[in-house]
């Protein structure tokens, strides 16, 4: 049986008196489930403070594919390795549309994370246009060859896939649960091609605008193995009922 984990991504929301509120709420409804919450970069230290101890782990939204230099504002993987991170997303698509993050540069961010430790949750996904032309499974292939060339298939045992639907991406509009399911299915069966066993252990989240009211449907698929959660992840309830549907 392969686990399942749900994690938040916080995207550039919160503020340290919002965060302790959410944090305490999530806590003690969470014992014992294995969930994630992304946060913003100023608010590891808090996140390591009052997650210790307890089953929700942390880690940052996007790191530098440099050990360390000079690259002002940006933040290494060891850096985050101090504050207690243990995941990192890599590629959402809100980094590689708003700032222009290439397959390669996610690639490198990605054996980035690995080489320190941390387990990347990598996102793939389409556009609405690519997905109306048809070419979903074109673009997410080319979108996990990038890092299977670069990183090699084994790498993914030790990584999360989030496959995420850029037209579902807080929208409101989420991809069906058969839409996600045959690409879910279809991530799994080409890296079966490569390596079975990797495949079969793979976490492959999905995510965009799931909620509360439509995880049920979305985990109960037999290749969705958690979700990566934005909006839905800074409500304290819908959050913990997503992580325990996951979790059923
Ligand atoms: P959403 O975001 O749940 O608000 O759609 C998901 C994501 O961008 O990771």
């Amino acid at each position: 049986m392969r686990k399942k984990l749900v994690a938040g991504n916080w995207k550039m929301h919160g503020s340290l008196a919002e965060n302790a509120a959410l944090l305490t709420a999530l806590k003690p409804a969470l014992a014992g489930i294995e969930a994630v919450v992304c946060v913003p970069f100023p608010y590891l230290a808090q996140a390591q403070v009052e997650l210790a101890g307890s089953s929700i782990a942390w880690g940052a939204q996007n790191l530098s594919e440099q050990a360390k230099g000079a690259f002002t504002g940006e933040v290494s993987a060891s850096m985050l390795l101090d504050f207690g991170c243990t995941y990192v997303i890599v590629g959402h698509s809100e980094r590689r549309s708003l700032y222009g993050e290439s397959d390669a540069l996610v690639a490198s961010k990605y054996m980035a994370a690995q080489a320190a430790g941390l387990t990347p949750i990598l996102c793939v996904g389409e556009s609405l246009a690519e997905r109306e032309s048809g070419v979903t499974q074109a673009v997410v292939a080319r979108q996990l060859d990038a890092v299977i060339d670069a990183a090699g298939v084994g790498s993914l045992a030790q990584a999360v896939i989030a496959y995420e639907p850029v037209w579902a991406i807080g929208t409101g509009k989420t991809a069906s649960p058969e839409q996600a399911q045959a690409v879910h299915a279809f991530i799994r069966s080409k890296i079966a091609a490569l390596d079975a066993g990797v495949a079969d252990q793979l976490v492959i989240q999905y995510g965009g605008s799931v909620k509360a009211a439509n995880a049920a449907e979305l985990m109960v698929q037999p290749d969705i193995d958690g979700g990566l959660i934005g909006g839905a992840s800074l409500v304290a309830d819908e959050f913990i009922a997503i992580c325990r549907a996951a979790a059923k």
